[in-house]
């Protein structure tokens, strides 16, 4: 078998890497909490369930979709939604694209924009994804560091003029997989100046805008006036309704860069299944109110392992939104040695900073998507840790 060269370079996916570990630990008998992966472990509401179940006994829901890049009656939903939500106006036709979830979209997303020569500007920490799509374009990237003196938010100033010159698109992700950050208005609006100026598309990353605590909301990049000439939005229901196996995410805004996706998604796929569909848009038109409640179940679960965390010494920062706590690891380890210490000595499983990028580097990535019970019996074995 002869593999592509491209494949033989692509590093395995971090997290499968862990699964295949943690596979190992399970077939030893140790019960392993994981706290590494941000995957919504409960429901979606009853309204939505409702819809996928009618959906599947419809006969014709089970052909091929007739809208490869989702059907008028979602797309208008997600219009309706960026409107009551943010007070964006969105032109369902040509300024949204359904997906199936933001990863796919991003990847194809960079595809359909990048080539040999051109950069993409990256956060480091990062979602792996922009950075393997764009090696996969045979693009460069250029890591933006995200560092906590900085609020975690890249410095635009720094990037170099020959940097730019080459730059064709710069990811931004609030709030922020893995450091928990947000960002606000002001910032968007520099950093649309600094896309104005240089003709770069911004790429915004809004995966995690539905999860947000105490009262703050998170805002979109399209909000400020003209946003959409040099921006796109992905947004998706995986973590703002409970959704992530269900495979839905979008892209809005700028619409040359939304039609270049549908080309070439058109071209790989066959579409959204109508049953999820059906259920996307009873979540974006649906009540909302349910996710205040799930979003303080998160609350609680963070402010367990805050004080889980200060126990053993970590203090850090609590989030503001996102699944994430970002916490500092102790002195003498690095993140991947303290994840594994953790996980040898107590079966609990965070993901090393390393995983998202060399600044990820002392830090360790604590998943807010355990089940309260779990949370509470990891917070119990952390306490018995010990350093050395
Ligand atoms: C920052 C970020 N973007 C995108 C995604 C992918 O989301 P989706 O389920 O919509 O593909 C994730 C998933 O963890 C994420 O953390």
């Amino acid at each position: 078998m002869h593999l592509s060269r491209r494949v033989e370079n692509l590093k395995p996916y971090p997290f499968a890497r862990m699964a295949e570990k943690l596979a190992a630990l399970k077939a030893r008998g140790v019960d392993v909490i994981r706290m590494d992966i941000g995957s919504p472990d409960m429901l979606p509401a009853e309204h939505i369930l409702a819809a996928a179940e009618k959906a599947v006994r419809d006969t014709g829901t089970h052909g091929y979709p007739a809208f490869g890049y989702g059907t008028p009656s979602l797309l208008a939903a997600v219009a309706e939604y960026y409107g009551s939500r943010f007070d964006v106006a969105l032109d369902p036709k040509r300024e949204i694209t359904a997906l199936l979830g933001s990863k796919e979209g991003i990847f194809h997303l960079t595809q359909a924009l990048l080539q040999e020569g051109d950069i993409a500007l990256v956060p480091d920490p990062g979602y792996p994804v922009y950075r393997v799509a764009a090696e996969w374009a045979r693009a460069e990237v250029y890591p933006l560091p995200l560092r906590r003196e900085k609020a975690f938010l890249p410095d635009l100033d720094s990037i170099p003029p020959e940097i730019l010159r080459r730059a064709r698109i710069l990811w931004l992700n609030y709030p922020n997989n893995p450091t928990a950050a947000v960002a606000g208005r002001d910032f968007y609006e520099r950093a649309i100046e600094l896309a104005r100026r240089h003709h770069i598309l911004l790429c915004h990353d809004a995966a995690y805008c539905g999860v947000a605590y105490d009262g703050y909301r998170p805002v979109s990049i399209l909000e400020p006036a003209g946003a959409r000439e040099y921006a796109v939005e992905f947004s998706s229901v995986s973590k703002t309704y409970n959704m992530a196996g269900w495979r839905l995410g979008f892209v809005s805004g700028n619409a040359e860069a939304v039609l270049a996706v549908r080309k070439v998604k058109s071209n790989i796929d066959s579409g959204i299944f109508p049953a999820i569909t059906a259920a996307g848009e009873a979540a974006l038109r649906g009540d909302q109110d349910w996710l205040a409640a799930r979003n303080a179940v998160y609350a609680g679960r963070r402010d367990r392992i805050l004080s889980g965390l200060a126990d053993i010494g970590i203090k850090c920062d609590s989030p503001r939104a996102s699944l994430y706590i970002w916490a500092p690891v102790p002195k003498g380890f690095t993140a991947e040695s303290f994840a594994d210490s953790v996980l040898d000595q107590t079966g609990v499983c965070f993901a090393p900073g390393t995983f998202f990028g060399g600044e990820g580097e002392g830090y360790v990535r604590i998943s807010l998507a355990t089940p309260n019970e779990r949370v509470k019996e990891a917070m119990r074995r952390l306490k018995q840790w010990k350093s050395s």
